[in-house]
């Protein structure tokens, strides 16, 4: 399944919704090259730019929280930490089982479905809050 992106997930941050619109768009190309049967290279090509942009996400996400003091800055950082770890594993397995289509299905639903929970939840908390600083800020 690949996945599109809609307004349920919009936080209303522009730059936290433009990098996450790049994160999905990341992830189908990585379906995309799996059913197209693209030849591993390309799988873990995408995968590898996937984990990367992942990683400088949420470090954007993260010092943001850091400047605007975000109450809940050090559980909101300890799940980017143990999704990084997840996906380190899970690309691990990739690696060791070769990217067949089911186990890149595997990988990318396991990835996606945690991204679209955090996006709706965890992350629109924070991306209200970062606005509504920001707007404070602005305004003084
Ligand atoms: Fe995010
Ligand atoms: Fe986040």
């Amino acid at each position: 399944m690949a996945y599109q992106w809609d307004s349920s997930l919009e936080t209303g941050h522009e730059k936290i919704d433009n990098q996450h619109k790049q994160l999905i768009a990341a992830l189908n190309s990585i379906i995309d090259a799996s059913r197209n049967g693209k030849g591993s290279e390309e799988i873990f090509k995408t995968l590898d730019f996937l984990t990367g942009y992942t990683i400088m996400h949420f470090t954007d996400e993260e010092k943001l929280q850091e400047k605007y003091d975000y109450p809940d800055y050090l559980v909101h950082k300890r799940y980017h930490n143990d999704f990084k770890v997840t996906v380190g594993k899970l690309t691990e397995r990739l690696r060791e089982e070769g990217p067949t289509e089911d186990m890149v299905n595997t990988v990318t639903s396991a990835v996606g479905d945690w991204l679209l929970n955090h996006i709706k939840g965890d992350d629109f908390r924070m991306a209200t809050y970062i606005k509504f600083k920001q707007k404070e800020e602005d305004a003084s």
